[in-house]
């Protein structure tokens, strides 16, 4: 079986591709991160039966300095990185986390034996800035 995947689709695109053509994608990868939860577009998504998939998911590591996340690493006995990557399994998407060694990539898979509180997922949608490691889609 062969299905369709699309990277960088705002829901606009999403919405000119299934009109042209009649065919949805099963999955779309897009800029994701706590700086840029993509909420809306996640819920588009979600409601076309759409897997979102997160690229970046770490804002290439650059999320990491941030404060909160020691905080909730240091509750949870784990890494920051670890709590961003779980956050984004437990909003339900597909995270595809880049790292050079063997050690971080075992750290990275390492999250599904913990779980985030109500109040931990609040928290970290407070880090909302809208900021973008790439580049808008719209602007290419
Ligand atoms: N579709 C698209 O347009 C698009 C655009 C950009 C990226 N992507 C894809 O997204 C994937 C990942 O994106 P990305 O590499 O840009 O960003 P990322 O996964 O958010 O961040 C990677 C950075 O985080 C660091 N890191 C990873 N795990 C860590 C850990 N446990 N602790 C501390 N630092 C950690 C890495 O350092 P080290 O490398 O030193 O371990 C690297 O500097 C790649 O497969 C890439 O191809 C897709």
């Amino acid at each position: 079986m062969r299905s369709i995947g699309v990277s960088n689709f705002h829901a606009h695109h999403i919405e000119r591709l299934v009109d042209e053509t009649g065919e949805a994608p099963v999955v779309n990868q897009v800029e994701l991160h706590p700086w840029l939860p993509q909420t809306a577009l996640r819920e588009f998504d979600a409601a076309r039966g759409i897997r979102t998939e997160a690229w970046s998911p770490l804002a290439r590591g650059r999320v990491l300095g941030t404060p909160l996340l020691d905080e909730l690493a240091a509750a949870h006995g784990r890494t920051p990185a670890q709590i961003v990557l779980r956050w984004h399994v437990q909003i339900g998407n597909v995270v595809i986390p880049k790292a050079s060694s063997p050690a971080r990539i075992r750290e990275n898979l390492d999250v599904f034996d913990f779980e985030l509180t109500a109040d931990d997922l609040a928290a970290i949608a407070t880090l909302e800035t809208g900021e973008r490691t790439g580049r808008d889609p719209d602007d290419d």
